[in-house]
């Protein structure tokens, strides 16, 4: 596990990340250029650390030890020096970062993993002045960084395998989730599905299908009350792809160009791999009883529902 981390920016994101370092056991140096930003960063870090001791997540004890590998300065060298990890999470403004990790180059060790939290940047453009790309990689947290497991990685593609495990390997002692994107794209995952349904959501109160609450409430208690625990493509497979196959030919060219259902859904529904009901689909439900999976997954949607009523 990483011994020493620095986090560059305090903000929104930046207290949270430096938080899941602490909590993981690493010394955190967490540096803003603005003084009042990083106090206001550190006492947003205090109590994320004392609601999770409040929750009974973490003990009071281990809130204090993180807390205390948590060390804020305002001067970047001081930050960066013995770093194996830098993460940084300033504005989202390219010039400003290709600046910053001119910086960071000219003081870190060559086996310095240098990243950025950027929610749009291409990898490519971000290591664009670098002069060791290869050591470059996108940790796409999400807010409260601190709480949302997922991380999506996007390495250099000239990044040794051995290091991307590294960096997935450091992820998963955060306690994270890491999703590996096989290349860069603009969004990644997970803000193209967010972007595709938001602007869906606008569009359909634009059209006066329905009111914005009541289109949030059809996410909330609909499709997004199953997504905690069964994601789009594995509902697709438990509901059988040729069901899903004809209704995305009838709704898919309502939506977009698109002439009907996704190529990669007509080639399974053609192979005849329908999901559950087959045995395959794009899942693999061999060994995963699926009468199980469906009891696991009501378990879960119960205990959801009493959570929600609370
Ligand atoms: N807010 C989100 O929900 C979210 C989610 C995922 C990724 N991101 C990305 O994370 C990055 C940070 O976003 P944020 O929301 O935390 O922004 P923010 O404005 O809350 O925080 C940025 C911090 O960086 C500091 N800063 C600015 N320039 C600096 C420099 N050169 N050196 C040191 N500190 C500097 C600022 O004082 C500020 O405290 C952006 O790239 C953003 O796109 C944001």
């Amino acid at each position: 596990m990483v011994r020493s981390a620095a986090v560059v920016g305090a903000g929104v994101m930046g207290h949270g990340i430096a938080q899941l370092f602490a909590q993981a056991g690493a010394l955190v140096r967490l540096q803003d250029a603005d003084e009042g930003r990083l106090a206001a960063g550190l006492r947003a870090l205090e109590q994320s650390l004392a609601l999770l001791a409040e929750e009974g997540v973490i003990s009071p004890a281990d809130a204090a030890g993180a807390r205390a590998r948590v060390r804020p300065t305002t001067d970047l060298d001081t930050a960066l020096a013995g770093a194996e990890v830098v993460v940084e999470a300033i504005p989202e403004v390219l010039e400003a970062k290709l600046d910053l990790f001119d910086r960071v180059e000219r003081v870190v060790e060559a086996e310095t993993i240098v990243a950025s939290n950027t929610s749009s940047l291409p990898v490519s453009q971000l290591s664009r002045r670098a002069r060791h790309p290869g050591r470059m990689v996108i940790l796409h947290f999400f807010n409260p960084a601190q709480l949302v497991p997922l991380v999506e990685v996007v390495p250099h593609p000239s990044m040794p395998p051995a290091t991307v495990e590294r960096v997935l390997e450091t992820m998963r002692r955060l306690g994270k989730r890491p999703v590996r994107l096989r290349r860069e794209v603009p969004g990644f995952v997970a803000n193209r599905l967010q972007a595709a349904l938001v602007r869906e959501a606008f569009h359909l109160v634009e059209l006066g299908v329905a009111a914005p609450e009541d289109v949030d409430a059809v996410v909330t208690e609909g499709p997004g009350f199953r997504w905690p625990f069964v994601g789009p493509i594995e509902t697709a497979d438990l509901g059988g792809l040729d069901t899903w196959q004809r209704v995305l030919d009838n709704l898919a060219p309502e939506l977009s160009t698109a002439r009907g259902a996704p190529e990669a859904l007509r080639a399974a529904v053609a192979r005849g791999d329908l999901g559950a009901k087959t045995g395959r689909g794009l899942y693999d439900h061999a060994g995963r009883p699926v009468a199980e999976r469906l009891r696991q997954r009501d378990r879960a949607l119960i205990r959801l529902a009493k959570l929600k009523r609370e």
